[in-house]
């Protein structure tokens, strides 16, 4: 099979002995089912594992590559299991799932290993292995724009299932990606998907798929609501949890019984968390000094530029690794969103026509938010930026670690976007807000919140959770919040409404934060074979 076809169609087959494994573990949890389904069966593993371990079960495989149906089917005739196993060659997408569920009867059970890949990866290929064309989980304007509403395949597979199933009774066993298993458990548990109980064991995917991602075995069972809580454990054979997911308000958290202890360290931040500026173009835009006021661009070119524009940066791994000293430097070319870039030419005429040398890589940025505007434009942009003093935190490394940045050489430090600050106009609040975000309360408390192996783990929206003053008195800094308070602090209602990411395109109005995007599931129409519909719950 050629390697694309194997990247669209999320190609990795489960070794036997793991498949095997699984099953083991399913009969050990008590499962006894009566009919196995498996949707995207490819050579048939799952299905080998299943005759094995449920000899009495029906077998049912589908998949949409041929070749693999008849290998499955070959695999199942050698386990001896034919006369009660069937294989089809079938596409997931083209499913009745409700009318199809209701002719399998008795005890059922769907097991197997989704296809791994994203509709992004898929898209990027001009593939046609997706859902309908759709903004999946029901995402607005930038968050849908960058890069929210990319999701996996397998994800969107699950949820159709659980919508499938929601009257029955039944169970999923389904090799994932941990995100993914969390993604679903996060969309049943809010949208009446009634899963009556779920788990998670993690497996090694490094070595069992080449892959390094954090998967697992996501074991659900539906057709009644039960706790929003799962058990996860640390691999197939663990007798017991390592530790409990689950539904904190509209979010999922890492840790829900500490998560229960420090709630009331939750509630709306005074201030408003910033993500760092974005410009999608790092190649121009970031620079390091070289002698005599030069700079040098990471495509190594020398030019010499005003100093107007320039700002020093630091970076996630600077915060994460404590290297406070900038040593790189950062090209603003706006005050906030949107605004005029054309007096650079007038103010900085070297800077613009560097700018206009390269002005072919700012077009080519893929990320559609800079459609339509100004050249050489910047998001997580504002007078904010341009506080002398921040709190930072990277956003890519745990445990958070909160540093105070101040001015370097007289100007202000930025930040780039994948770093997460407060803007602060003097040291003395910046470092007491820094002791509260490091103490021992607030990183037990964030370390309950965040998750392992996620991409990002530290979000504007996490630590706009943050309850500073409940936080500053349970760490013992009642009385120098009090003061601080007194100069900085403004009521919820007249803060302005939390970003995603960043800044949102119109000045929103709403006066309270609202804690994550709802998540909806609806759906337009596929575009090939039997179209269907999964409307919202
Ligand atoms: C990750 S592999 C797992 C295969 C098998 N479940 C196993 O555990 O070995 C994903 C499988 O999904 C199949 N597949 C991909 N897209 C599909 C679709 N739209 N409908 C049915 N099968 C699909 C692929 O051919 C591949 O065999």
């Amino acid at each position: 099979m050629k390697s694309s076809t194997k990247v669209e169609f999320g190609d990795f087959q489960t070794p036997l002995a793991l498949a095997k494994e699984v099953c083991r573990l399913l009969r050990r949890h008590g499962l006894v089912p009566q009919f196995v389904l498996e949707p995207t069966c490819g050579g048939g593993a799952f299905l080998v594992a299943a005759a094995e371990t449920f000899p009495h079960a029906t077998l049912r495989g589908w998949d949409i590559n041929r070749d693999y149906v008849q290998q499955a089917t070959v695999e199942l005739q050698r386990a001896g299991a034919s006369s009660r196993a069937s294989v089809q060659c079938q596409d997931f997408f083209a499913h009745d799932w409700e009318s199809e569920l209701q002719r399998m009867p008795g005890k059922l059970l769907i097991l197997g290993n989704l296809p791994w890949v994203t509709n992004s990866a898929v898209a990027a290929m001009n593939g046609s292995n997706l859902p309908i064309k759709e903004n999946f989980l029901g995402l607005r304007g930038l968050a849908a724009r960058t890069g929210k509403s990319n999701f996996d395949i397998s994800e969107w597979m699950l949820i159709r299932l659980v919508r499938a199933l929601r009257g029955r009774k039944a169970s999923i066993a389904m090799l994932c990606k941990t995100a993914t298993a969390r993604k679903l458990l996060r969309y049943a548990w809010q949208n009446e998907g009634r899963i009556s109980e779920a788990s998670l064991h993690r497996i090694d995917a490094a070595a069992h798929f080449g892959a390094s991602v954090d998967a697992c075995l996501l074991l659900a069972s539906t057709g009644f609501a039960g706790p929003m809580e799962a058990d996860v454990y640390e691999s197939l054979s663990a007798a017991k949890p390592a530790g409990r997911i689950g539904l904190a308000g509209q979010d999922l958290v890492a840790d829900i019984r500490t998560y229960r202890d420090l709630k009331h360290l939750e509630g709306l931040c005074p201030f408003q968390w910033r993500s760092g500026v974005k410009h999608d173009c790092a190649a121009v835009m970031e620079l390091r000094p070289v002698a005599n006021g030069t700079v040098e661009n990471k495509l190594g070119e020398r030019v010499e530029l005003e100093d107007n524009y320039l700002y020093p940066l630091l970076k996630c791994t600077d915060l994460a690794n404590g290297h406070l000293t900038p040593q790189r430097l950062v090209l603003v070319t706006q005050r906030g969103v949107g605004g005029d870039t054309s007096g650079i030419a007038r103010s900085a005429p070297q800077t613009w026509r560097y700018l206009q040398s390269h002005s072919d890589k700012f077009e080519a940025r893929k990320s559609s938010i800079y459609k339509g505007r100004v050249p050489f434009a910047l998001f997580g942009i504002g007078e904010y930026a341009f506080a002398p003093w921040k709190v930072a935190v990277s956003g890519l490394h745990r445990p958070a670690r909160f540093q105070v940045i101040g001015p370097f050489q007289a100007r202000p430090v930025f930040l780039d976007d994948t770093c997460n600050y407060l803007p602060f106009e003097d040291e003395t609040s910046a470092r007491l807000v820094a002791d509260i975000l490091n103490s021992q309360p607030c990183q037990q408390f964030l370390q309950s919140l965040v998750f392992t192996g996620s991409k990002r783990p530290i979000t504007v929206e996490l630590l706009q959770r943050l309850n500073l003053s409940a936080i500053a008195y349970k760490a013992g800094y009642g009385q120098r919040w009090q003061t601080l308070q007194r100069v900085h602090y403004k009521p919820a209602s007249n803060a302005p409404q939390f970003e995603l990411a960043m800044e949102s395109e119109k000045p929103a109005r709403r006066s309270h934060p609202t804690k994550s995007v709802p998540v909806s599931y609806a759906h337009a129409r596929r575009s090939r074979k039997k179209p269907h519909k999964i409307t919202t719950a």
